[in-house]
């Protein structure tokens, strides 16, 4: 097989990047190890920035989104009995969206549907060749058992962390850097209308707790827990009682309404970075270049943001054969990741509490200047509703 874009991945960035690059005609194809299926069902983060939002609508992904995504003008940070609103609108001009990534991908692949885009789904022994020629290639195994050889003149990886396009970067040109945290998330879906009309984050000497949404009947709420946490030891009695006790259930007449939980999970909290973003033809995006824990719901927005870098300086170099935004995608994606990486990091920090309690007193320091001083709020609002695409 021939194309001019083998792209290793169909979650959201490989699905836009080939949206992206048809609409500049220039054609690729999709390799993907799982199903359709468990690609379009895996639960994700739910929140959009606005320049996401902004590529979706330019890129006519937006149709659905414009109907059902629901606008958030900022976020409740909390901790034991205070609780105070931050509005991005008033501070920054920018909003966020309440819409799903499991809704992205469905936008996604239905629009990528239409369009006749090949994507070769439940693929095994993916492997990237030759990336430092004009002629790389991609081998695989399809569903069918067959062995098969895509070749392209680029190739570019969007198949995570644990994909094999990372690595082929050789080991002494690639850098990375890792940071596992000491706790881990655990995660419900609920059945039942949020108890709030836009995020909740909080902070509590039990531990971090955030109560977000995915529509007006479904809830998405989370609780720290210990690293090593078995969902078997929380049954859902226990869940919505911590959820009770960190949300501050009953704190100026506020209520916890909960309900039937179908969906528990437990997330790992790590950020992950390696550079370059580029090795010869061979081009990375999204989690296969950088992790940011869950904290801030940076993931899904920063793989739009490199895809939205790649995709017109892919179109320069295949279709005019002008090398220099691709010369330049490396760095200038990475810029907006490391500010992702720190506004994650320092989020998660400020949030999840540990047996430190110099280090408690602290975090209750920075909540306090970050929801007092306009200072201290426009900084989080900013990095939160989302720095500009090229910043
Ligand atoms: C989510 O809705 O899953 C979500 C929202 C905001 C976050 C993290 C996760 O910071």
């Amino acid at each position: 097989m021939r194309t001019q874009v083998a792209i290793v991945g169909a979650g959201p960035a490989g699905m836009l990047l080939s949206h992206l690059l048809a609409a500049e005609g220039v054609e690729s194809v999709v390799v993907e190890t799982r199903s359709e299926e468990y690609v379009a069902g895996r639960i994700r983060a739910g929140i959009l920035e606005q320049s996401s939002v902004d590529l979706l609508r330019s890129a006519g992904l937006a149709d659905r989104l414009d109907r059902e995504a629901d606008p958030h003008r900022g976020i409740y940070l909390q901790w034991p009995e205070e609780r105070h609103h931050l509005d991005f609108v008033d501070l920054t001009g920018r909003s966020v969206f309440v819409y799903g990534q499991t809704e992205v991908q469905k936008d996604l692949v239905a629009a990528r549907t239409a369009a006749g885009q090949e994507v070769h789904y439940e693929v095994s022994d993916t492997a990237i060749h030759d990336v430092e020629t004009e002629r790389p290639s991609v081998t695989f195994t399809d569903g069918s058992g067959a062995a098969q050889r895509l070749e392209a003149d680029v190739v570019v990886g969007c198949d995570g962390s644990f994909g094999p396009s990372r690595t082929t970067v050789p080991a002494a040109l690639r850098r990375a850097w890792e940071k596992t945290y000491p706790y881990s998330w655990l995660g419900i879906l609920a059945d039942v209308a949020p108890s709030t009309d836009e995020l909740i984050y909080a902070w509590h000497p039990d531990g971090f707790a955030m109560h977000s949404m995915r529509s007006a009947s479904v809830s998405r709420l989370y609780l720290q827990v210990p690293h090593d946490t078995d969902v078997a030891a929380w049954s859902d009695d226990r869940i919505w009682e911590a959820l009770a006790a960190r949300l501050g259930h009953g704190q100026d007449g506020w209520q916890l309404t909960p309900g039937p939980v179908t969906d528990k999970s437990v997330l790992p909290m790590r950020s992950f970075v390696q550079q370059p973003m580029r090795h010869g033809r061979l081009f990375l995006a999204g989690d296969a270049a950088h992790i940011v824990p869950p904290t801030g719901a940076k993931g899904l927005n920063l793989a739009v943001a490199d895809v939205a870098l790649l995709a017109p300086a892919l179109v320069a170099l295949l279709r005019q054969d002008d090398a220099r935004l691709a010369d330049a995608y490396s760095e200038t994606a990475l810029r907006r990741v490391w500010r992702c990486t720190h506004f994650s990091w320092w989020m998660t920090t400020m949030l999840h509490s540990g047996d430190d309690p110099f280090d408690q007193q602290l975090q209750l320091s920075q909540l306090r200047w970050v929801t007092s001083s306009e200072a201290g709020a426009t900084g989080l609002a900013e990095n939160y509703a989302g720095l500009p695409i090229g910043f």
